[in-house]
């Protein structure tokens, strides 16, 4: 199964910038053969990158979604208008979204559930908050926040994901969470899963977000227990993330 990185560039880029990066990572695409790699850009931007990366192993991903399909929705976004534009993941529950945003657990279900309508594969985000990580409660807080969406709708809600370990207090802090805390976090939420439902292991991916750069993302994507990266400011720099790649093939 290969490996994902996922370039979230957040409220960030311009025309010149995506023309710029997309060049020079088309350039390099022998570099990330063994890997899925996927641009997320800002909502605007998405069908003028679509275009720029057709026919390419660049895969595109959105920040968002909107929990209806079509009508009087102002300013929102549909699940099938992303499809249109050759949309493959989708990021759901990034916490600067449920934070800023108040998206909560029934929001973020009806946006889980709409993302699969249309065959899109939703990335959930979850993670706990600094003083939950201090306290050693980041397995409960994990286990809290995926147990809402097996509850309501069983576990099959979890099937054919993508589930994003992102402690809060290691989001564009330069504190990157240990090596040792990411594989304790992702292998009990592995287990979590497989426990409820035997052989969904090989249907859902983990993978981590959270300061992630060039000097630590091999160290953190060799781990048995992390399928990817959910990489932010690091990957706003096309020569940083360049380097994060050469580093990891290496
Ligand atoms: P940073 O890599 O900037 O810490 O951001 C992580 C993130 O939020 C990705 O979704």
């Amino acid at each position: 199964m290969k490996k994902i990185i996922i370039c979230n560039w957040k409220l960030n880029g311009n025309k010149k910038f995506i023309k710029k990066y997309i060049k020079i990572l088309k350039k390099n695409n022998k570099l990330y053969n063994n890997y899925i790699i996927c641009i997320s850009p800002p909502i605007i931007y998405m069908d003028y990158t679509s275009k720029l990366i057709k026919n390419t192993n660049i895969l595109l991903t959105s920040q968002n979604v909107d929990i209806h399909l079509k009508g009087s929705f102002t300013g929102e976004i549909s699940a099938k208008m992303l499809k249109n534009i050759n949309t493959k993941y989708i990021i759901i529950g990034h916490s600067e979204r449920r934070l800023y945003h108040k998206e909560n657990n029934n929001i973020l279900l009806k946006k889980i559930i709409i993302t699969k309508k249309l065959n899109i594969t939703p990335i959930i985000c979850i993670g706990e908050n600094i003083n939950d990580y201090n306290l050693k409660n980041s397995k409960k807080i994990c286990k809290k926040q995926l147990k809402y969406f097996i509850k309501k709708k069983g576990i099959k809600i979890l099937k054919n994901i993508i589930i994003a370990y992102e402690p809060i207090w290691s989001i564009g802090t330069g504190k990157n969470a240990s090596i040792k805390h990411i594989n304790k976090i992702n292998k009990y939420i592995k287990k979590y899963i497989n426990n409820k439902y035997k052989n969904i292991n090989k249907k859902f991916k983990i993978i981590y977000g959270g300061s992630v750069n060039k000097n630590n993302a091999k160290e953190i994507l060799k781990q048995k227990n992390i399928d990817g990266l959910l990489i932010g400011k690091s990957s706003l720099n096309i020569k940083e993330f360049l380097k994060i790649i050469k580093n990891i093939n290496t």
